[in-house]
Protein backbone atom coordinates (compact mmCIF):
# COMPACT_ATOMS: atom_id res chain seq x y z
CA UNK A 1 0.00 0.00 0.00
CA UNK A 2 1.56 3.42 -0.76
CA UNK A 3 1.70 6.62 1.69
CA UNK A 4 -1.02 8.03 0.08
CA UNK A 5 -3.76 4.85 0.26
CA UNK A 6 -2.74 4.55 3.76
CA UNK A 7 -3.77 8.02 4.47
CA UNK A 8 -7.06 7.49 2.46
CA UNK A 9 -7.50 3.54 4.22
CA UNK A 10 -7.32 5.39 7.42
CA UNK A 11 -10.20 6.43 9.75
CA UNK A 12 -9.49 10.02 9.08
CA UNK A 13 -8.90 9.74 5.57
CA UNK A 14 -12.58 7.60 5.34
CA UNK A 15 -14.07 10.80 6.76
CA UNK A 16 -12.62 13.09 4.76
CA UNK A 17 -13.46 10.93 2.08
CA UNK A 18 -16.87 10.47 3.41
CA UNK A 19 -17.38 14.46 3.40
CA UNK A 20 -15.82 14.70 0.08
CA UNK A 21 -19.11 12.41 -1.18
CA UNK A 22 -17.89 9.39 -1.62
CA UNK A 23 -19.85 7.16 0.44
CA UNK A 24 -18.48 3.48 1.44
CA UNK A 25 -19.74 1.16 -1.38
CA UNK A 26 -22.31 -1.46 -0.24
CA UNK A 27 -21.52 -4.75 1.03
CA UNK A 28 -22.65 -7.04 -1.71
CA UNK A 29 -24.32 -10.66 -1.38
CA UNK A 30 -21.86 -13.26 -2.47
CA UNK A 31 -22.39 -17.10 -2.64
CA UNK A 32 -25.15 -19.24 -2.73
CA UNK A 33 -27.17 -17.09 -0.99
CA UNK A 34 -30.70 -16.70 -2.56
CA UNK A 35 -32.85 -13.09 -1.65
CA UNK A 36 -34.00 -12.92 2.01
CA UNK A 37 -36.77 -11.68 0.76
CA UNK A 38 -39.90 -12.86 -1.09
CA UNK A 39 -39.12 -13.37 -4.52
CA UNK A 40 -41.93 -11.85 -6.19
CA UNK A 41 -43.20 -12.99 -9.85
CA UNK A 42 -45.11 -11.36 -12.30
CA UNK A 43 -46.20 -11.49 -15.51
CA UNK A 44 -47.66 -9.56 -18.55
CA UNK A 45 -49.83 -11.19 -21.62
CA UNK A 46 -49.87 -14.38 -19.65
CA UNK A 47 -46.17 -15.70 -20.31
CA UNK A 48 -45.41 -18.62 -18.77
CA UNK A 49 -41.96 -19.08 -18.55
CA UNK A 50 -40.59 -18.04 -15.34
CA UNK A 51 -43.09 -19.43 -13.78
CA UNK A 52 -42.31 -22.69 -15.22
CA UNK A 53 -38.84 -22.11 -14.06
CA UNK A 54 -39.74 -20.92 -10.65
CA UNK A 55 -41.19 -24.49 -10.20
CA UNK A 56 -38.06 -26.13 -11.55
CA UNK A 57 -35.74 -24.36 -9.38
CA UNK A 58 -38.53 -25.48 -5.83
CA UNK A 59 -38.26 -21.78 -4.79
CA UNK A 60 -41.99 -19.94 -3.29
CA UNK A 61 -43.08 -16.66 -5.07
CA UNK A 62 -45.27 -13.94 -3.73
CA UNK A 63 -47.63 -11.78 -5.90
CA UNK A 64 -46.68 -8.20 -7.18
CA UNK A 65 -48.11 -5.21 -6.35
CA UNK A 66 -48.60 -2.79 -8.70
CA UNK A 67 -48.57 0.95 -8.81
CA UNK A 68 -51.15 2.64 -7.68
CA UNK A 69 -49.56 5.95 -7.38
CA UNK A 70 -47.31 8.03 -4.96
CA UNK A 71 -49.31 6.86 -1.27
CA UNK A 72 -50.02 3.51 -2.14
CA UNK A 73 -48.44 1.47 0.30
CA UNK A 74 -46.36 -0.64 -1.92
CA UNK A 75 -44.56 -3.89 -0.16
CA UNK A 76 -44.83 -4.49 3.41
CA UNK A 77 -41.53 -5.50 4.09
CA UNK A 78 -38.29 -4.88 1.95
CA UNK A 79 -38.97 -8.08 -1.23
CA UNK A 80 -35.88 -10.02 -2.22
CA UNK A 81 -36.43 -9.96 -6.11
CA UNK A 82 -39.08 -9.50 -8.80
CA UNK A 83 -39.45 -11.61 -11.68
CA UNK A 84 -40.63 -10.52 -14.63
CA UNK A 85 -42.13 -12.94 -17.19
CA UNK A 86 -42.59 -10.54 -20.21
CA UNK A 87 -42.34 -13.71 -23.24
CA UNK A 88 -45.44 -12.39 -24.08
CA UNK A 89 -44.93 -8.64 -24.20
CA UNK A 90 -45.00 -7.42 -28.17
CA UNK A 91 -46.25 -4.17 -28.45
CA UNK A 92 -44.88 -0.52 -26.74
CA UNK A 93 -48.31 -0.14 -24.92
CA UNK A 94 -47.67 -3.09 -23.20
CA UNK A 95 -44.51 -1.65 -21.09
CA UNK A 96 -46.48 0.34 -19.40
CA UNK A 97 -47.45 -2.72 -17.44
CA UNK A 98 -43.47 -3.25 -16.75
CA UNK A 99 -43.48 0.39 -15.45
CA UNK A 100 -46.26 -0.19 -13.13
CA UNK A 101 -44.79 -3.26 -11.56
CA UNK A 102 -41.12 -2.14 -11.61
CA UNK A 103 -42.17 1.05 -9.69
CA UNK A 104 -42.91 -0.37 -6.35
CA UNK A 105 -40.49 -3.03 -6.39
CA UNK A 106 -37.47 -0.67 -6.86
CA UNK A 107 -39.27 1.23 -4.26
CA UNK A 108 -39.19 -1.53 -1.81
CA UNK A 109 -35.94 -3.88 -2.91
CA UNK A 110 -33.84 -4.99 -0.17
CA UNK A 111 -30.15 -4.79 -0.47
CA UNK A 112 -28.43 -6.94 -3.50
CA UNK A 113 -31.48 -7.27 -4.39
CA UNK A 114 -32.62 -8.82 -8.26
CA UNK A 115 -34.73 -7.59 -10.77
CA UNK A 116 -34.96 -10.03 -13.86
CA UNK A 117 -37.08 -9.32 -16.98
CA UNK A 118 -37.37 -12.46 -18.90
CA UNK A 119 -38.52 -12.08 -22.83
CA UNK A 120 -37.75 -13.22 -26.22
CA UNK A 121 -34.67 -12.73 -27.79
CA UNK A 122 -36.68 -11.53 -31.07
CA UNK A 123 -39.75 -9.88 -32.29
CA UNK A 124 -42.02 -11.29 -35.17
CA UNK A 125 -42.75 -7.87 -36.48
CA UNK A 126 -41.29 -4.34 -36.26
CA UNK A 127 -42.89 -3.21 -33.15
CA UNK A 128 -42.00 -6.67 -31.02
CA UNK A 129 -38.36 -6.22 -32.63
CA UNK A 130 -38.21 -2.14 -31.18
CA UNK A 131 -39.95 -3.41 -27.60
CA UNK A 132 -37.30 -6.17 -27.22
CA UNK A 133 -34.92 -3.30 -27.19
CA UNK A 134 -37.04 -1.06 -25.26
CA UNK A 135 -36.85 -3.56 -22.73
CA UNK A 136 -33.22 -3.51 -22.68
CA UNK A 137 -32.97 0.13 -22.67
CA UNK A 138 -34.52 -0.17 -19.22
CA UNK A 139 -32.64 -3.04 -17.81
CA UNK A 140 -29.49 -1.13 -18.33
CA UNK A 141 -31.41 2.05 -16.97
CA UNK A 142 -32.49 0.32 -13.92
CA UNK A 143 -29.39 -1.16 -13.25
CA UNK A 144 -27.89 2.36 -12.46
CA UNK A 145 -30.89 3.03 -10.66
CA UNK A 146 -31.18 0.83 -8.47
CA UNK A 147 -29.12 1.04 -4.94
CA UNK A 148 -27.75 -1.27 -2.20
CA UNK A 149 -26.00 -3.03 -4.38
CA UNK A 150 -28.83 -4.58 -6.29
CA UNK A 151 -28.76 -5.39 -9.65
CA UNK A 152 -31.11 -5.70 -12.89
CA UNK A 153 -30.98 -8.58 -15.38
CA UNK A 154 -32.42 -9.42 -18.59
CA UNK A 155 -32.80 -12.67 -20.05
CA UNK A 156 -33.86 -13.56 -23.76
CA UNK A 157 -35.14 -16.78 -24.67
CA UNK A 158 -36.64 -18.55 -28.11
CA UNK A 159 -40.19 -19.87 -28.27
CA UNK A 160 -39.21 -22.91 -27.45
CA UNK A 161 -36.69 -22.18 -24.47
CA UNK A 162 -37.90 -24.70 -21.64
CA UNK A 163 -38.18 -24.09 -17.65
CA UNK A 164 -35.01 -26.56 -17.27
CA UNK A 165 -33.72 -24.75 -19.31
CA UNK A 166 -33.44 -21.32 -18.29
CA UNK A 167 -33.11 -22.73 -14.21
CA UNK A 168 -29.20 -22.80 -13.84
CA UNK A 169 -29.38 -18.90 -15.39
CA UNK A 170 -32.25 -17.83 -13.06
CA UNK A 171 -30.27 -19.52 -10.24
CA UNK A 172 -27.63 -17.93 -10.88
CA UNK A 173 -28.97 -14.42 -11.28
CA UNK A 174 -30.73 -14.87 -8.26
CA UNK A 175 -28.00 -15.88 -6.09
CA UNK A 176 -25.23 -14.03 -4.94
CA UNK A 177 -22.95 -15.80 -7.21
CA UNK A 178 -23.90 -12.89 -10.09
CA UNK A 179 -23.18 -9.93 -7.40
CA UNK A 180 -20.91 -8.21 -10.19
CA UNK A 181 -22.96 -8.67 -13.11
CA UNK A 182 -25.32 -5.65 -13.46
CA UNK A 183 -27.33 -4.18 -16.34
CA UNK A 184 -26.50 -7.02 -18.85
CA UNK A 185 -28.21 -8.88 -20.88
CA UNK A 186 -27.81 -12.56 -22.60
CA UNK A 187 -29.76 -15.34 -24.07
CA UNK A 188 -30.59 -18.84 -23.23
CA UNK A 189 -31.57 -20.70 -26.09
CA UNK A 190 -33.65 -24.79 -25.84
CA UNK A 191 -30.98 -27.15 -25.25
CA UNK A 192 -31.00 -30.96 -24.16
CA UNK A 193 -29.59 -30.21 -20.88
CA UNK A 194 -30.47 -31.71 -17.50
CA UNK A 195 -33.76 -31.39 -16.06
CA UNK A 196 -32.69 -30.27 -12.69
CA UNK A 197 -29.76 -27.81 -11.00
CA UNK A 198 -27.48 -30.33 -9.02
CA UNK A 199 -25.57 -29.05 -6.35
CA UNK A 200 -22.13 -30.02 -7.25
CA UNK A 201 -22.60 -29.73 -11.06
CA UNK A 202 -19.20 -30.37 -11.57
CA UNK A 203 -18.46 -33.83 -9.96
CA UNK A 204 -16.13 -35.82 -11.80
CA UNK A 205 -15.72 -33.36 -14.30
CA UNK A 206 -11.35 -32.44 -15.55
CA UNK A 207 -11.51 -28.78 -16.28
CA UNK A 208 -7.75 -26.99 -17.46
CA UNK A 209 -7.51 -23.36 -16.15
CA UNK A 210 -4.83 -21.55 -17.68
CA UNK A 211 -3.05 -18.52 -15.58
CA UNK A 212 -4.15 -21.06 -12.27
CA UNK A 213 -1.47 -19.65 -10.18
CA UNK A 214 -2.95 -16.21 -8.65
CA UNK A 215 -5.49 -13.86 -9.39
CA UNK A 216 -8.69 -14.64 -11.35
CA UNK A 217 -7.26 -17.82 -12.29
CA UNK A 218 -6.50 -19.28 -8.87
CA UNK A 219 -10.27 -17.91 -7.81
CA UNK A 220 -11.35 -19.92 -10.64
CA UNK A 221 -9.25 -22.70 -9.62
CA UNK A 222 -11.03 -23.22 -5.96
CA UNK A 223 -14.81 -22.09 -7.04
CA UNK A 224 -14.79 -24.83 -9.81
CA UNK A 225 -12.76 -27.37 -7.07
CA UNK A 226 -15.51 -26.43 -4.86
CA UNK A 227 -18.50 -27.67 -7.25
CA UNK A 228 -16.77 -30.74 -7.48
CA UNK A 229 -14.11 -30.32 -10.70
CA UNK A 230 -10.55 -31.72 -10.82
CA UNK A 231 -8.36 -28.28 -12.05
CA UNK A 232 -5.54 -29.11 -14.30
CA UNK A 233 -3.86 -25.86 -13.51
CA UNK A 234 -2.06 -24.33 -16.05
CA UNK A 235 0.85 -21.69 -15.48
CA UNK A 236 4.08 -20.35 -16.89
CA UNK A 237 7.38 -22.34 -15.12
CA UNK A 238 8.19 -19.07 -13.21
CA UNK A 239 4.98 -18.87 -11.45
CA UNK A 240 6.04 -22.36 -10.61
CA UNK A 241 5.30 -22.72 -6.44
CA UNK A 242 2.62 -20.92 -6.39
CA UNK A 243 1.23 -22.72 -9.29
CA UNK A 244 1.67 -25.83 -7.09
CA UNK A 245 0.09 -24.11 -3.78
CA UNK A 246 -2.99 -23.65 -5.42
CA UNK A 247 -3.50 -27.06 -7.39
CA UNK A 248 -2.17 -28.82 -3.64
CA UNK A 249 -5.01 -26.98 -2.46
CA UNK A 250 -7.75 -28.36 -4.32
CA UNK A 251 -6.51 -31.62 -5.08
CA UNK A 252 -6.06 -30.63 -8.37
CA UNK A 253 -2.68 -31.03 -11.28
CA UNK A 254 -0.75 -28.78 -11.75
CA UNK A 255 1.19 -28.30 -15.56
CA UNK A 256 3.84 -25.75 -15.99
CA UNK A 257 3.53 -24.47 -19.32
CA UNK A 258 3.50 -21.42 -21.39
CA UNK A 259 0.83 -20.86 -23.25
CA UNK A 260 2.31 -20.12 -26.42
CA UNK A 261 4.68 -22.62 -26.99
CA UNK A 262 3.74 -23.96 -30.12
CA UNK A 263 3.11 -27.70 -28.49
CA UNK A 264 0.90 -26.32 -25.67
CA UNK A 265 -2.06 -27.49 -26.78
CA UNK A 266 -0.23 -31.20 -27.41
CA UNK A 267 1.10 -31.06 -23.94
CA UNK A 268 -2.19 -30.39 -22.01
CA UNK A 269 -3.51 -33.25 -24.22
CA UNK A 270 -0.99 -36.12 -23.65
CA UNK A 271 -1.53 -34.86 -19.75
CA UNK A 272 -4.97 -35.73 -19.98
CA UNK A 273 -4.59 -39.12 -22.26
CA UNK A 274 -1.89 -40.22 -20.12
CA UNK A 275 -3.82 -40.27 -16.88
CA UNK A 276 -6.59 -41.03 -19.31
CA UNK A 277 -8.50 -38.17 -18.44
CA UNK A 278 -11.86 -37.32 -20.14
CA UNK A 279 -11.58 -33.17 -20.54
CA UNK A 280 -14.83 -31.28 -20.18
CA UNK A 281 -13.79 -27.94 -20.14
CA UNK A 282 -11.34 -25.53 -20.93
CA UNK A 283 -11.26 -21.86 -19.46
CA UNK A 284 -8.60 -19.10 -21.15
CA UNK A 285 -7.99 -17.30 -18.50
CA UNK A 286 -3.93 -16.48 -18.78
CA UNK A 287 -3.48 -13.23 -19.85
CA UNK A 288 -1.05 -9.80 -19.93
CA UNK A 289 -1.30 -6.29 -20.30
CA UNK A 290 1.99 -4.01 -22.05
CA UNK A 291 -0.12 -0.64 -21.81
CA UNK A 292 1.05 2.25 -23.77
CA UNK A 293 -0.68 5.03 -25.71
CA UNK A 294 -0.72 3.31 -29.11
CA UNK A 295 2.15 6.52 -30.01
CA UNK A 296 4.42 4.72 -28.09
CA UNK A 297 3.51 0.94 -28.65
CA UNK A 298 5.94 -0.84 -30.72
CA UNK A 299 5.74 -3.81 -32.91
CA UNK A 300 7.31 -6.22 -29.50
CA UNK A 301 4.35 -4.64 -27.03
CA UNK A 302 1.99 -5.28 -29.75
CA UNK A 303 2.92 -8.84 -30.56
CA UNK A 304 3.26 -10.24 -26.99
CA UNK A 305 -0.02 -9.40 -25.90
CA UNK A 306 -2.15 -11.04 -29.03
CA UNK A 307 0.30 -13.46 -28.35
CA UNK A 308 -0.76 -14.93 -25.23
CA UNK A 309 -4.44 -13.02 -25.23
CA UNK A 310 -5.47 -14.29 -28.26
CA UNK A 311 -3.49 -16.23 -30.47
CA UNK A 312 -2.09 -18.94 -28.14
CA UNK A 313 -5.56 -19.88 -27.45
CA UNK A 314 -6.75 -20.35 -30.76
CA UNK A 315 -3.89 -22.83 -31.76
CA UNK A 316 -4.72 -24.81 -28.12
CA UNK A 317 -8.21 -24.66 -29.10
CA UNK A 318 -7.20 -26.16 -32.94
CA UNK A 319 -5.76 -29.04 -30.89
CA UNK A 320 -8.07 -29.96 -27.89
CA UNK A 321 -11.19 -29.24 -29.95
CA UNK A 322 -10.23 -31.88 -32.52
CA UNK A 323 -12.73 -34.84 -32.66
CA UNK A 324 -10.45 -37.15 -32.93
CA UNK A 325 -7.10 -36.13 -30.66
CA UNK A 326 -6.59 -38.51 -27.61
CA UNK A 327 -6.60 -36.01 -24.53
CA UNK A 328 -8.69 -33.75 -26.55
CA UNK A 329 -12.21 -32.06 -25.42
CA UNK A 330 -15.06 -34.01 -25.32
CA UNK A 331 -18.51 -33.54 -26.67
CA UNK A 332 -21.13 -32.12 -24.60
CA UNK A 333 -17.98 -29.74 -22.95
CA UNK A 334 -17.32 -26.31 -22.64
CA UNK A 335 -15.02 -23.68 -23.55
CA UNK A 336 -15.05 -20.13 -21.72
CA UNK A 337 -12.99 -17.63 -22.48
CA UNK A 338 -11.74 -14.32 -20.84
CA UNK A 339 -12.26 -11.13 -22.54
CA UNK A 340 -12.84 -7.32 -20.97
CA UNK A 341 -14.18 -4.31 -20.66
CA UNK A 342 -11.71 -2.64 -22.13
CA UNK A 343 -11.77 -4.69 -25.21
CA UNK A 344 -15.82 -4.18 -25.82
CA UNK A 345 -15.19 -0.45 -24.59
CA UNK A 346 -12.37 0.44 -25.82
CA UNK A 347 -9.34 2.03 -22.97
CA UNK A 348 -6.79 4.82 -23.43
CA UNK A 349 -3.52 3.54 -23.57
CA UNK A 350 -4.32 -0.88 -24.21
CA UNK A 351 -5.04 -0.61 -27.91
CA UNK A 352 -3.27 -4.22 -28.04
CA UNK A 353 -4.96 -5.36 -24.92
CA UNK A 354 -8.60 -4.28 -26.29
CA UNK A 355 -7.37 -5.62 -29.73
CA UNK A 356 -6.79 -9.23 -28.10
CA UNK A 357 -9.99 -8.96 -25.59
CA UNK A 358 -12.54 -7.58 -28.20
CA UNK A 359 -10.96 -10.54 -30.48
CA UNK A 360 -11.49 -13.20 -27.33
CA UNK A 361 -15.29 -11.94 -28.17
CA UNK A 362 -15.11 -12.55 -31.58
CA UNK A 363 -13.43 -15.61 -31.27
CA UNK A 364 -16.44 -17.39 -29.04
CA UNK A 365 -19.35 -15.94 -31.13
CA UNK A 366 -18.27 -17.50 -34.25
CA UNK A 367 -16.91 -21.10 -32.78
CA UNK A 368 -20.24 -21.40 -30.88
CA UNK A 369 -22.34 -22.39 -33.69
CA UNK A 370 -19.80 -24.64 -35.35
CA UNK A 371 -19.72 -26.37 -32.04
CA UNK A 372 -23.34 -26.76 -31.30
CA UNK A 373 -23.68 -30.09 -33.24
CA UNK A 374 -21.09 -31.92 -30.90
CA UNK A 375 -23.18 -30.17 -27.52
CA UNK A 376 -20.20 -28.23 -26.77
CA UNK A 377 -21.06 -24.50 -25.64
CA UNK A 378 -18.16 -21.33 -25.88
CA UNK A 379 -19.02 -18.24 -24.08
CA UNK A 380 -16.90 -15.61 -22.45
CA UNK A 381 -16.88 -13.62 -19.71
CA UNK A 382 -15.65 -9.79 -19.87
CA UNK A 383 -14.11 -8.66 -16.20
CA UNK A 384 -14.45 -4.90 -15.52
CA UNK A 385 -12.31 -3.49 -12.31
CA UNK A 386 -11.42 -6.46 -10.63
CA UNK A 387 -8.88 -6.43 -7.51
CA UNK A 388 -5.87 -8.24 -8.45
CA UNK A 389 -2.61 -7.99 -9.09
CA UNK A 390 -3.05 -6.79 -12.01
CA UNK A 391 -5.10 -3.98 -11.41
CA UNK A 392 -3.08 -3.15 -8.45
CA UNK A 393 -0.15 -1.96 -10.51
CA UNK A 394 -2.67 0.86 -11.53
CA UNK A 395 -1.68 4.34 -10.22
CA UNK A 396 -3.66 4.78 -6.72
CA UNK A 397 -5.84 7.68 -7.44
CA UNK A 398 -6.68 6.37 -10.70
CA UNK A 399 -7.47 2.91 -9.27
CA UNK A 400 -9.94 5.21 -6.86
CA UNK A 401 -12.07 6.33 -9.65
CA UNK A 402 -11.99 3.06 -12.17
CA UNK A 403 -13.37 0.84 -8.95
CA UNK A 404 -15.96 3.18 -8.56
CA UNK A 405 -17.10 4.03 -11.82
CA UNK A 406 -19.97 1.17 -12.02
CA UNK A 407 -23.77 1.18 -10.69
CA UNK A 408 -22.12 -0.66 -7.47
CA UNK A 409 -19.95 1.75 -6.89
CA UNK A 410 -16.69 -0.60 -5.88
CA UNK A 411 -14.63 -3.15 -7.70
CA UNK A 412 -15.22 -6.42 -8.16
CA UNK A 413 -13.64 -9.90 -6.64
CA UNK A 414 -12.24 -12.62 -8.44
CA UNK A 415 -14.65 -14.77 -6.81
CA UNK A 416 -16.99 -13.29 -8.86
CA UNK A 417 -15.59 -13.58 -12.46
CA UNK A 418 -14.87 -17.24 -11.28
CA UNK A 419 -18.48 -17.54 -10.49
CA UNK A 420 -19.80 -16.92 -13.66
CA UNK A 421 -17.74 -18.91 -15.18
CA UNK A 422 -18.64 -22.05 -13.23
CA UNK A 423 -22.44 -20.95 -14.16
CA UNK A 424 -21.20 -21.09 -17.81
CA UNK A 425 -19.48 -24.62 -17.15
CA UNK A 426 -22.60 -26.19 -15.09
CA UNK A 427 -24.09 -29.08 -17.59
CA UNK A 428 -27.26 -27.10 -16.76
CA UNK A 429 -26.35 -24.20 -18.46
CA UNK A 430 -26.22 -25.88 -22.34
CA UNK A 431 -28.66 -23.36 -23.36
CA UNK A 432 -26.36 -20.67 -22.82
CA UNK A 433 -23.37 -20.06 -26.18
CA UNK A 434 -22.11 -17.63 -28.10
CA UNK A 435 -22.38 -15.36 -25.18
CA UNK A 436 -20.17 -12.46 -23.55
CA UNK A 437 -21.27 -11.90 -19.83
CA UNK A 438 -19.51 -8.31 -18.30
CA UNK A 439 -19.01 -9.12 -14.64
CA UNK A 440 -18.52 -5.37 -14.78
CA UNK A 441 -20.79 -4.01 -11.74
CA UNK A 442 -22.75 -2.26 -14.78
CA UNK A 443 -19.11 -0.60 -15.90
CA UNK A 444 -20.04 3.35 -16.68
CA UNK A 445 -17.63 2.51 -19.53
CA UNK A 446 -19.02 1.17 -22.71
CA UNK A 447 -22.33 -0.59 -23.74
N1 LIG B 1 -8.08 -7.91 -13.07
C1 LIG B 1 -8.94 -7.29 -13.86
O1 LIG B 1 -9.48 -6.26 -13.50
C2 LIG B 1 -9.25 -7.85 -15.21
C3 LIG B 1 -10.19 -7.16 -15.98
C4 LIG B 1 -10.53 -7.66 -17.22
C5 LIG B 1 -9.96 -8.84 -17.67
N2 LIG B 1 -9.05 -9.48 -16.92
C6 LIG B 1 -8.47 -10.70 -17.46
O2 LIG B 1 -8.60 -11.77 -16.52
C7 LIG B 1 -7.53 -12.68 -16.66
C8 LIG B 1 -6.83 -12.86 -15.32
O3 LIG B 1 -6.41 -11.60 -14.85
P1 LIG B 1 -5.71 -11.36 -13.43
O4 LIG B 1 -6.11 -10.00 -13.01
O5 LIG B 1 -5.97 -12.50 -12.54
O6 LIG B 1 -4.18 -11.30 -13.90
P2 LIG B 1 -2.85 -11.73 -13.15
O7 LIG B 1 -1.75 -11.02 -13.85
O8 LIG B 1 -2.99 -11.56 -11.68
O9 LIG B 1 -2.77 -13.30 -13.48
C9 LIG B 1 -2.57 -13.78 -14.78
C10 LIG B 1 -1.93 -15.15 -14.71
O10 LIG B 1 -1.69 -15.59 -16.06
C11 LIG B 1 -0.40 -16.15 -16.12
N3 LIG B 1 0.16 -16.08 -17.47
C12 LIG B 1 0.57 -14.97 -18.13
N4 LIG B 1 1.11 -15.31 -19.31
C13 LIG B 1 1.05 -16.65 -19.40
C14 LIG B 1 1.49 -17.60 -20.37
N5 LIG B 1 2.10 -17.20 -21.49
N6 LIG B 1 1.28 -18.91 -20.13
C15 LIG B 1 0.69 -19.33 -19.00
N7 LIG B 1 0.26 -18.48 -18.04
C16 LIG B 1 0.44 -17.17 -18.23
C17 LIG B 1 0.42 -15.32 -15.14
O11 LIG B 1 1.61 -15.97 -14.75
C18 LIG B 1 -0.58 -15.12 -14.01
O12 LIG B 1 -0.49 -16.16 -13.05
C19 LIG B 1 -6.62 -12.08 -17.74
O13 LIG B 1 -6.94 -12.68 -18.99
C20 LIG B 1 -6.99 -10.62 -17.72
O14 LIG B 1 -6.72 -10.00 -18.97
C21 LIG B 1 -8.67 -9.01 -15.69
Amino acid sequence: MGALEKVYYSPAGKAIAAKAGLKEPPRLRRGEAWPQGAIVLASIGGGTLAEGTMRVLGRATQAPVIDEGDNAPGYGSRIGALVVDATEVTQIAQLEDLRALLRPAVRGIERSGRIVVIARASGEDWESAAVIRALDGINRTVGKELRGGATATLLLTTTDTAPADLASTLAFVLQGRSAFVDGQTWTVRAADGPEAVQERPLDGKVIVVTGAARGIGAAITRTLATQGATVLAVDIPAAGESLAAVANEVGGIALQLDITAPDAGDRIAQMMAGRELTLYGIVHNAGITRDKMLVNTDAARWASVLEVNLAAQMRINEVLLGPTTPGGLADGGRVVGVASTSGLAGNKGQTNYAASKAGVAGLVMAMAPDLAQRGITVNAVAPGFIQTEMTAKIPFIQREVFLRSNSLSQGGLPVDVAETIAYLLDPASQGVTGQVIRVCGQNLVGA
